[in-house]
């Protein structure tokens, strides 16, 4: 089989993101528009990014399930589907979005002028359903005062997480994400004392180290995001950003979690949201509410180069 080039799912932490869902309009030449930004996407981001090598600027390019059909029909990605909104304790909703733009960089200056390229070429074909500005907030914390990112896999493991392999042959190199933007009670989390806080998440909030197993509530975030199949831990990786707005009284978490198979992100959300067993959910979504919920499939970046405008 030919090498096949992957998007840069697994690439390092940066200060600054931008999370851009666009939905596209049903007009042929619409559909039109976005296959001719997959070939180019390549070379938009080798513009803007050659601008300061030292910016690290990534982007990753995302396709929901219907978009998929319209785009380029037959054959699909096995696993893809329209998110599936849960209702348990609490409710992840399914939002609509048809393209995902993940752009990652050193520097919010590059996001920003990657995703103004990106909508210029695009045009009137899109219009943008949401789009979020997220930075790094002091150690790698969320918005909750928590380092968030800890446990993910890194290097090989995180390749072995997230990149499709022989299981969708025809799809290999590719991978899924799902995203959630969560918007967060912070007074009334402020009113938790800092130990039950450390219980919710099961980590310590100033030092980061993680709770004894036998000192875990069985509710905890990293109890309940922990999940196995034979034996064995299935992992995904995240780039989770915090966003806000001072003035509106915002203050967000942008969760983006990539992974081989959608299935293993949507157990941890089955486990956050309706409990496991059923009725012990994640505490954190007491203070947290999903307000969007989209999956997409990251296709390969040889997959992006070789469609034909
Ligand atoms: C761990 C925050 C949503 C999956 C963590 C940690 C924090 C955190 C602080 C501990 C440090 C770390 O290992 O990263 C949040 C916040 C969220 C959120 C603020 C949104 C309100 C989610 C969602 C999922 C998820 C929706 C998956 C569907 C995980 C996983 C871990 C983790 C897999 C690592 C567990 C372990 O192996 O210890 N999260 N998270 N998180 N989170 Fe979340």
């Amino acid at each position: 089989m030919p090498s096949v080039i992957t998007q840069p799912v697994v690439s390092k932490l940066t200060r600054a993101a931008i999370f851009l869902v666009v939905t596209v309009k049903p007009e042929p030449q619409c559909e039109e528009a976005v296959r001719a930004l997959c070939g180019d996407l390549a070379s938009l981001l080798r513009a803007v990014g050659f601008r300061d090598l030292n910016g690290a600027l990534t982007c990753v390019m995302g396709v929901g399930s219907d978009a998929w059909d319209r785009l380029f029909g037959q054959p699909r990605p096995a696993e893809l589907h329209p998110f599936r909104e849960i209702k348990g304790e609490h409710h992840a909703v399914s939002t609509p979005g048809d393209l995902l733009f993940h752009i990652r960089s050193m520097r919010m200056d590059l996001c920003f002028e990657l995703a103004t390229q990106i909508m210029s070429r695009l045009g009137d074909a899109v219009t943008a359903v949401d789009e979020v500005h997220g930075f790094k907030y002091f150690d790698e914390r969320d918005l909750l005062g928590f380092v968030d990112g800890t446990e993910n896999p890194v290097d090989q493991d995180a390749v072995d997480a997230v990149v499709i392999g022989e299981e969708d042959p025809g799809f290999a190199g590719g991978s899924y994400v799902i995203v959630q933007k969560y918007l967060h009670d912070v007074k009334a989390w402020d009113t938790v004392p800092v130990e039950q806080q450390e219980r919710i998440i099961g980590r310590k909030k100033l030092s980061d180290i993680e709770l004894d197993d036998a000192a875990k509530a069985p509710y905890a975030h990293n109890v309940l995001t922990t999940i196995e199949e034979n034996g064995e831990q299935l992992e995904i990786v995240r780039d989770n950003m915090p966003f806000g707005d001072v003035g509106k009284g915002e203050f967000g978490t942008y969760f983006i979690g990539y992974a081989r198979s959608p299935g293993r992100i949507e157990k941890m959300l089955v486990n956050m949201f309706v409990g496991r067993p059923p009725g012990n959910y994640d505490r954190l979504l007491d203070f947290s509410k999903a307000v969007t919920g989209t999956l997409f499939f990251v296709p390969s970046a040889t997959f992006l180069a070789n469609v034909p405008a």
